[in-house]
């Protein structure tokens, strides 16, 4: 066993577990901690050392962040907490300090897509995934032949004649936030999901985030042409996927 620290920053919470990184499987109970409302680098570095002390010391880790992580650097705002403030932040020498151990850090959707492209729905294909995660914003992450194509952002697409990007109106969080009902919702994620797949023509769309387990609700008003399916880790997939990442 190679047990890695995996560590899921979300919207509304920051999780982490023990993963089995041969196996994918998670060797420690799942800890949570809410999410900073402050979302500021030492807000979220004293949430990510509360909810590590949560578990035994393992020799290293992965975390995922909801923002472009290029070369374990912050390239974009976590838009969906409208934060300022992280640009050019060097996320893998902030956790890795903090955390004592290694730390490798990615997109939380890129995790989600090693996870599932490991051990989950997308095991064994060869062309071109991508895996949608619909939360508090859109994550997208897109593997062709086997390998990770990082920081897709298709969650800032724009519908067709609206001024609203997919992520403001396909959204976990617009479901909620709007109260529409399954209908209404799957509809919008209809429309969105058109659009990813007239721009990256998947093979397969794996449809992640905590909404996936009730996707009998919502994907029957889905008709894309290619494969869907909702994805099998769910919400342990950004952890397993940064565990997975920080074990390389
Ligand atoms: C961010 C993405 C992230 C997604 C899911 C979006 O608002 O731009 O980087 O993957 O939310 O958290």
């Amino acid at each position: 066993m190679h047990p890695v620290l995996g560590v899921d920053i979300g919207g509304t919470g920051i999780k982490a577990a023990l993963v089995d990184v041969a196996s994918g499987k998670l060797l420690s109970e799942r800890v949570k901690v809410p999410t900073p409302e402050a979302f500021s680098l030492g807000a979220v570095l004293t949430a990510l050392q509360e909810v590590s002390a949560m578990l035994p010391k393992v020799g290293a880790a992965g975390v995922c962040f909801p923002a472009i992580v290029s070369g374990g650097v912050v390239r974009s705002d976590p838009t969906s907490r409208r934060h300022k403030g992280w640009l050019g932040v060097d996320l893998e020498a902030e956790f890795s300090k903090v955390l004592g151990i290694p730390t490798t850090a990615l997109n939380d959707a890129d995790g989600a897509a090693v996870a599932e492209m490991g051990f989950g729905a997308g095991q064994g294909e060869l062309g071109t995934v991508m895996v949608c995660t619909l939360g508090t914003g859109i994550g997208s992450g897109l593997f062709s032949r086997g390998q990770l194509v990082p920081n897709i952002e298709i969650g800032r697409v724009y519908l067709a004649n609206s001024e609203l990007t997919g992520e403001y109106q396909a959204s976990e969080r617009a479901r909620k936030e709007e109260d529409l009902s399954w209908e209404e919702w799957g509809r919008r994620v209809n429309e969105f999901l058109h659009q990813v797949e007239y721009i990256f023509a998947p093979d397969l769309l794996v449809i992640g985030g905590g909404v996936s387990r009730k996707h009998e609700k919502f994907l029957k008003y889905v008709d894309v042409s290619c494969r869907i399916v909702p994805a099998h880790l769910r919400n342990n997939a950004g952890i397993v996927g940064a565990a997975l990442y920080g074990a390389k």
